[in-house]
């Protein structure tokens, strides 16, 4: 199989194209011909040395597949060769061929093009987890949703619209009117304006009664001034810490040493909830996980959702997709194929 390899921290020079052997099928497992891999924003700071969960060095990094099912391991009925689907992968998915629990697994539906169902898990469980188990998102609520253009961004739009809630969302100016066709009331460009102020102006001063906030550091002093009362913040990712798709250990100290300390007692007097999330910690709770993938799935068939697709890349150019989205070049999901 071919597979994009990572031996030392570095820019996308480091990504690295490399022929294995074909994964075994073990017992409970799937195998999958991968016609369609996810990038995520993870997958960059990994690559940079600056991802504390992903595998040492030499990996190969990527969270999500599509493709057809070429092999079934023991014990697996719920899957035959042949089968489209999409699947979770714990690293490992910038392969043209991986082997994964049939758990993390989702049949897909024929109208579902491979890269469009790449885009699904990562990006809309982590928006589904944010709006409505951690969040309480519900209809008439306002949700701020920052990094609108990225994929979680995005996914998130789509849902909250679909849930009935008002969306403002940060993202750079020449993503606006695409955001604005999947959702978005407000749109507002975080590197020309102040954020706090545009949130304050639209919503009568009163704030808002949710905030996705994949990008930390001083973003989330910010975020709590224009959380309404009985609002909740999601924090889930710390892109303020890269700066220009490089490395820099100030850059990440920095934003570390701004987010706020929270306090207890102050959380009691703002009516305020703060959550964290990280779906890569959640592989116990794949019961759940499956249950909020067919709910997706089924808001696909319904029309009700559809995910975007920034740009395929070839499998060999992973180096090309990573430097695409740091240069913030994506409206969508970015997608390796092999
Ligand atoms: N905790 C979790 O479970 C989880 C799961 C998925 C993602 N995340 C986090 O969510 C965030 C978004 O992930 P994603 O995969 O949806 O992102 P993505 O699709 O790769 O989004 C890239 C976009 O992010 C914006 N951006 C903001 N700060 C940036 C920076 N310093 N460098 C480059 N681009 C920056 C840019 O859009 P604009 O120019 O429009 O701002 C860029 O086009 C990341 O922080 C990621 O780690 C967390």
């Amino acid at each position: 199989m071919k597979q994009i390899v990572i031996r030392r921290a570095g820019g996308p020079e480091v990504l690295e194209l490399h022929e294995a052997p074909d994964p075994v099928v073990g017992p409970g497992e799937v195998v999958i011909a991968v016609r369609a891999s996810g990038i995520n924003f993870a997958d960059l700071m990994a690559r940079m040395g600056m991802y504390p969960d992903a595998p040492p060095f030499p990996c190969v990094v990527g969270y999500e597949v599509a493709g057809t099912v070429s092999a079934c391991g023991e014990g697996v009925t719920s899957f035959e060769r042949g089968d489209r689907v999409m699947a979770l992968t714990r690293f490992g998915g910038y392969q043209d061929v991986v082997a994964v629990p049939a758990t993390q697994v989702f049949p897909i539906p024929d109208s579902l093009s491979f890269s469009a169902a790449a885009a699904i898990p990562v990006n809309y469980f982590t928006a589904w987890l944010a709006l409505f188990v951690l969040g309480n998102g519900r209809a008439d609520d306002t949700v701020l949703v920052h990094n609108g253009g990225g994929g979680v961004g995005i996914a998130a739009i789509q849902l909250a619209r679909a849930a009935g809630l008002t969306v403002v969302t940060t993202a750079s100016s020449w993503k606006h009117e695409e955001l604005r066709r999947n959702g978005a009331d407000t749109c507002i460009d975080y590197r020309t304006e102040d954020f706090v102020e545009a949130v304050r102006a639209v919503t009568d001063r009163r704030g808002v009664d949710l905030i996705l906030d994949p990008l930390g550091g001083p973003n989330i002093r910010k975020d709590l001034s224009v959380l309404a009362p009985l609002g909740h913040l999601v924090g889930f990712g710390l892109s303020d810490s890269v700066r220009n798709g490089r490395r820099s250990m100030a850059r990440m100290l920095r934003s570390v040493f701004l987010m706020p300390r929270i306090n207890m007692v102050s959380l009691f007097n703002r009516n305020h909830a703060i959550a964290g999330l990280n779906l890569g910690h959640l592989w116990s709770e794949m019961d759940r996980l499956r249950g909020i993938g067919d709910e997706i799935l089924t808001m696909y068939e319904a029309g009700t959702i559809s995910p975007v697709v920034a740009w395929e890349f070839p499998l060999a150019a992973a180096g090309e997709a990573h430097t695409f989205i740091a240069e913030r070049k994506n409206l969508g999901k970015v997608i390796l194929v092999p």
